[in-house]
């Protein structure tokens, strides 16, 4: 079942009914302001760090669901007061939920709109961020479709958030009294703790002069009452109340008359602002915001002209950043996914790491060190500035030890203390994100900017040597097996072999009563020789003979390591744990195989020489596999081990514990395009393809335009049911498997590789793809059925698979290739 459709030409999803199985949310903002915004238009908006800077409220958990967002309240003065349906509604259906006569969402790229007609009323709700600033608009067009005029009220309103959305969520004794607001001109400032040590504060502004406010909550609601009827909107005026502590809120009342036929735009804005610390008052003894700075971009954007030109803006950044690869398939869901959204999600993975969803409530997590290292993999095409900066900050967290802070706070750049280190095969990953930037972007200098250790001045060091720590960190920590020890956990933040958690509510990751001196893991051996692999390829452009020689032998020391404990006879074992035995091997009754080091194993290309990795393949289809995805372990865990950690305390067939963990799956799909498997590699693409799902909404549950972290596995009840939607490396991993893989289109150290590895049933394929500042034209036609390549660029053959660097570095190149 469908609860809406994609329009690819708008590069949109419409949602047709408001009552989906679980919000379907966008986001808006891609620099610094963000906005989390469902499809009836709840959600919350934060200036870069959701926790610290968090403008608005919001209640995860709460019933209804979703019902804290950035609302407007239509009320027809005109209707009799016994006419309760429709004497007030909601135009985006929540809060009021009164049934709409229509309805739609559309959620586009950076921008939300919500269209909906109710007693011959017309709402179209425009959300957006403009780009470079710090601020939210609401465009809402109203049109009156009645045959007389109509006399109507529109309210505003947001319930502000006390900044640290920790202390919002539990410190109530102080945030009580906190609470502080200014009005002015009929712009509500939200100013809490604005007279101590914030220099910012929030603003609600509106472009039509406004009949009255309220700010404080429950003078806007009436006691004991919720956001489906307020009684300011119930009754049709609201009290001008000054917020003193409790719940601060900005609404607004605007009175509109609108003649048959007429409509009328009025402009709302939401944001945030920051005042120089020596300018935060005016008169500057006083305790009165500044606004004299804050004005000029309210006025700015309180005019339709602007917000069309914004807006158009904004659209011009996507079509340019869509630009950069597109691609024609003869398959609707791989086209759509590859040049829309998936493009978008890795955006919004590649700005927020796992910080903030609907799943990730923005105060636990911040950056990822392993997530955005993995988020740069699919992406660096498309910003590769950005994609160097986030290189360079996120190394500048990095340990003298090569270890690395698990986390990092996306405000103050500091590694997160709490959670710390050694998550073991996090600074592998940095190896990673570094060998595809010089592949795409060719630009080598990086490897000499001078990067601090946990953001110290004086300990900089060119970022190549961060590199070499990173894999010194690994062998600094090989365990009996000659594997590398696997700390507090690896890619699997819940198989905890040196936890031993036996006390509700300890975090299964920080939790460590052993030394950690035995438990071993597979899956940072085979990205350790992944890792070694592009280091050697480094050192060999650097010149560096004796780095290139230390590479690969480390790289076969572990190799053989792999091949000596870490193969079980049909599968790649997963680990040992703390007691020396082995998980994932026919040894063990519950968690016999894992699909991590089968995946990447065979992409460190173990195996490919001698028939294991396809062994490891087949074990993978044979008991892995299931109609919605390849689950993460077979068989589920039923209870509890201590000595296993966080992966056991889930119930089987959720998350860990045998989910189908998407982001693990196109592991499998490029080890199976590496041993030339494409039908068998597009096979798992559709699986957990976002848009082939659409049809099974209903079981789906989540965005239909989005990966998920997580489907339920054949072991749960609900198998098939997708859960934390958009933040996960799902996105990234998805991206990179399809284009680089499936349809081959690889960058490399010496230039843009094709080498595709199609399904039997598709006679090829077109792209166009910018590289290296050129525009490759790319055209890939199947003659027969095996997978020899004939590659011509601009009508020359030449030989293998690269295309040469070409001269002209802003020109076209022709790329013609015939497989068969
Ligand atoms: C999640 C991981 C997370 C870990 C630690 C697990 O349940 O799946 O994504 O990193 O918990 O909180
Ligand atoms: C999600 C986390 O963000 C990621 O770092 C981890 O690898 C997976 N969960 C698997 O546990």
């Amino acid at each position: 079942m469908r609860y809406g459709y994609f329009d690819d030409v708008e590069r949109e999803y419409v949602i047709t009914q408001p009552d989906t199985p679980l919000p379907w949310i966008n986001y808006l903002g891609s620099q610094a302001y963000f906005c989390l915004i469902s499809n009836t238009a709840g959600g919350y908006s934060f200036y870069k760090d959701a926790r610290l800077r968090r403008l608005t409220r919001y209640r995860y958990n709460n019933a209804p669901l979703d019902c804290s967002g950035r609302y407007i309240y239509l009320r027809d003065d005109g209707a009799s007061v016994a006419q309760t349906e429709e004497l007030f509604w909601s135009p985006s259906w929540q809060p009021t939920r009164t049934p709409l006569d229509a309805y739609e969402c559309r959620h586009g790229m950076g921008y939300t709109v919500i269209r909906s007609t109710l007693a011959q009323i017309e709402a179209s709700t425009r959300y957006f961020v403009p780009m470079g600033e710090n601020l939210e608009v609401w465009e809402l067009t109203l049109t009156n479709h009645r045959t007389e005029r109509a006399q109507l009220s529109v309210f505003s309103s947001v319930e502000f958030n006390l900044w640290d959305a920790m202390d919002d969520a539990t410190n109530f004794q102080r945030n009580y009294n906190v609470g502080e607001v200014e009005v002015a001109d009929g712009v509500i400032f939200h100013k809490t703790e604005y007279r101590e040590r914030r220099d910012h504060f929030a603003y609600l502004a509106c472009s039509e002069p406004i009949a009255g406010f309220d700010t404080q909550r429950e003078a806007f609601l009436g006691p004991y009452r919720g956001y489906a009827a307020p009684v300011g909107v119930e009754s049709g005026g609201l009290s001008d109340s000054i917020a003193h502590g409790w719940q601060p809120v900005g609404v607004q009342h605007v009175k509109v008359e609108l003649q048959a036929g007429e409509s009328k735009k009025i402009i709302f804005l939401l944001g945030y602002h920051e005042n120089p610390h020596d300018a935060k008052f005016d008169p500057p003894e006083s305790q009165t915001i500044n606004k004299r700075l804050v004005l000029p971009t309210i006025q700015k954007y309180l005019q339709a002209k602007q917000v069309e030109k914004s807006f158009q803006e904004l659209r011009a950044f996507w079509d340019d950043l869509f630009g950069k690869f597109q691609i024609t398939t003869p398959d609707e869901h791989t086209n759509r996914m590859v040049n829309i959204w998936n493009v978008y999600q890795m955006m919004v993975t590649f700005n927020l790491s796992r910080s903030a969803s609907y799943f990730e409530s923005g105060i636990g997590r911040g950056m990822g060190f392993r997530d955005s290292n993995q988020d740069l993999l699919g992406f660096m095409h498309l910003l590769p500035e950005r994609a160097r900066e986030r290189i360079l900050d996120l190394a500048a967290t990095q340990m003298p030890t090569g270890g690395a802070y698990h986390q990092y706070q996306p405000l103050t750049k500091r590694g997160n203390n709490d959670v710390g280190s050694n998550f073991n095969d996090d600074p592998l990953w940095l190896i990673l994100s570094v060998a595809a930037y010089l592949k795409e972007t060719g630009e080598w200098g990086i490897l000499d900017e001078a990067v601090p250790y946990e953001n110290q001045s004086g300990t900089e060091e060119p970022l190549y040597g961060h590199l070499q720590r990173s894999i010194q960190y690994t062998l600094d920590r090989l365990g009996p097996h000659g594997l590398p020890l696997i700390g507090r956990a690896d890619w699997n933040d819940c198989l905890n072999l040196n936890c031993f958690s036996d006390s509700p509510g300890q975090s299964f990751q920080t939790t460590t009563n052993k030394d950690g001196k035995v438990a071993e893991s597979v899956f940072i051996a085979g990205l350790f020789v992944l890792a070694a692999q592009e280091m050697q390829a480094i050192a060999h452009h650097r010149g560096d003979a004796a780095d290139v020689g230390a590479y690969i032998e480390a790289a076969d020391t572990m190799a053989k390591a792999v091949w000596s404990a870490g193969w079980d006879g049909d599968w790649f074992r997963r680990a040992y744990d703390d007691m020396g035995r082995a998980l994932g091997s026919r040894e063990n009754d519950e968690g016999r195989i894992f699909i991590e080091p089968q995946g990447i194993c065979v992409m460190a290309g173990l195996g490919l020489e001698d028939g294991r990795a396809l062994q490891a393949l087949d074990s993978v289809a044979e008991h892995l596999e299931t109609p919605h995805g390849i689950v993460l372990h077979q068989p589920a865990f039923t209870r509890y081990y201590l000595h296993l950690g966080e992966i056991s305390s889930y119930p089987p067939g959720y998350k860990e514990n045998a989910g189908i963990f998407c982001h693990a799956n196109p592991w499998i799909m490029i080890s199976e395009a590496m041993v030339g498997r494409g039908d068998k590699a597009y096979e798992y693409y559709l699986l957990i393809n976002p848009s082939v799902r659409e049809d099974i909404s209903e079981v789906h549950k989540c965005e239909p335009y989005v990966y998920a972290q997580m489907i339920a596995g054949k072991d749960a009840p609900t198998h098939g049911e997708a859960k934390n939607s958009w933040l996960t490396g799902t996105a990234t991993w998805n991206y990179v498997a399809v284009t680089q893989w499936i349809l081959g289109i690889r960058p490399t150290y010496a230039g843009l590789e094709i080498d595709p590895v199609l399904p039997s049933d598709w006679d090829g394929f077109e792209a166009v793809r910018y590289y290296r500042g050129v525009r490759y034209r790319i055209k890939v036609e199947r003659h027969g059925t095996g997978s020899t390549v004939r590659l011509e660029v601009n009508g020359s053959p030449v030989d293998g698979r690269v295309i040469p660097l070409p001269e002209d570095k802003s020109g076209e190149v022709e790329v013609h290739l015939g497989l068969g």
